[in-house]
């Protein structure tokens, strides 16, 4: 599948404007024409993590389906889990086109989108017409770019999708929307958490896990804070990371001037570092997805040897198309029988301390 993607489907995409190209996949996707990938349920690969029992740990990050319109087909590409948004309460246009740029001699995206998508209502439809609520669909919520009360849309999310969504993440991490990375620092995180947890704690029902998706661009003293921060609430792990405004060591020339949020091989390293410098700080109970370059089986194990309990990709999807999540799925499983390892978590956290002391590309 891969090996046809490149050879073909790569080629016509890549001819159209990345967020076409994006466009169309998802049409694909929809219509049933990308084949599935062939069951893999491997036991070794299952991860259990606040509360959910994950078939394997790789997962769709937010962003690719922003509208909720293809999760069950994410899932039947081999996806562990799908992550769908970031949703904001009322539909909203983003930024100009265009907005998405590939930096293909690096293997990376930058995107400034700025939250587009259709809002909650359109979402939640679709979510509550899912034939087969199987499977784990993660619904990630942002705020209105002109909201007044930017923590009032985080809690709109979690009552508007608490019967839908398996787990929510809170997104504070993009830097598409001016002044949402602020909603990082400790007393702006102090009223968001308590707020979007009370939410959360008041639904009827199951209890469903809130992530918080950090970016890779934190100080250390930011680090410091975030985990001082949620040591005092019930959070249930966090998602590192989100696009970085770095443009530290790339090599392409075309594109690397424009604006936004750098995605996919460079972003590997510097996301790596955060999660397990996080690791450290936050200790071994709380779940971590780590996300940022992931383009492999290998890619996938060195971040969960960084500290990751789950890991989530994107941007490699756009460079090696449809057949990836099955191919590093199936490679998971062949690299665990090969070092005769049983469980994704007996992998974790073996090189957080070598990852951690690593210094941040400038
Ligand atoms: C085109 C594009 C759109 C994205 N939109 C979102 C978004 O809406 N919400 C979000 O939390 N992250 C978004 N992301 C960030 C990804 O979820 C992910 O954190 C980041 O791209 C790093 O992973 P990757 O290197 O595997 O792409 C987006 C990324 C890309 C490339």
């Amino acid at each position: 599948m891969s090996g046809l993607f490149r050879a073909l489907g790569r080629k016509v995409l890549f001819s159209l404007d990345p967020e076409d190209a994006h466009g169309l996949s998802i049409k694909a996707l929809k219509s049933g024409l990308v084949p599935a990938c062939a069951a893999h349920n491997d036991p070794a690969l299952r991860v259990a993590i606040a509360g959910l029992s994950f078939p394997n740990p790789l997962g769709m990050a937010a962003g690719y389906d922003k509208n909720a319109e293809v999760p069950d087909a994410l899932l039947r590409l081999g996806f562990g889990f799908a992550e769908v948004g970031t949703l904001t309460p009322l539909p909203q246009s983003g930024n100009p086109k265009p907005r998405i740029f590939r930096l293909v001699e690096d293997s990376a995206v930058i995107n400034r989108l700025g939250f587009n998508n259709e809002g909650h209502d359109a979402a939640l439809r679709r979510l509550s017409a899912r034939r087969v609520h199987a499977g784990i669909v993660g619904v990630n919520i942002g705020a209105n770019k002109d909201a007044i009360d930017r923590v009032a849309d985080y809690v709109a999310g979690i009552r508007k999708f608490h019967a839908v969504a398996s787990y929510f993440t809170v997104n504070i991490s993009s830097p598409n929307t001016p002044g949402l990375r602020d909603l990082q620092a400790r007393d702006s995180l102090r009223e968001l958490l308590g707020k979007v947890l009370d939410a959360r704690d008041a639904q009827p029902g199951v209890r469903r896990p809130v992530f918080l998706k950090i970016a890779p661009d934190l100080p250390e003293a930011g680090l410091d804070d975030i985990a001082a921060e949620i040591a005092l609430h019930p959070l249930d792990g966090l998602i590192i990371s989100n696009t970085t405004l770095s443009r530290a060591g790339l090599k392409s020339g075309k594109n690397r001037r424009e604006t936004g949020g750098l995605s996919g091989a460079p972003l590997f390293e510097r996301s790596t570092i955060v999660l397990a410098k996080m690791r450290q700080r936050v200790g071994a109970e709380l779940p971590l997805i780590g996300v940022g370059g992931v383009e492999s089986a290998a890619t996938a194990i060195a971040k969960i040897r960084a500290g990751a309990d789950l890991v989530q990709l994107y941007t490699s999807m756009i460079y090696h198309g449809p057949g990836l999540a099955g191919e590093i799925v199936k490679g998971l499983s062949a690299a665990m029988k090969r070092d005769q390892i049983s469980t994704i978590a007996a992998l974790r956290d073996c090189d957080v301390s070598d990852w951690a002391e690593k210094v941040l590309p400038a």
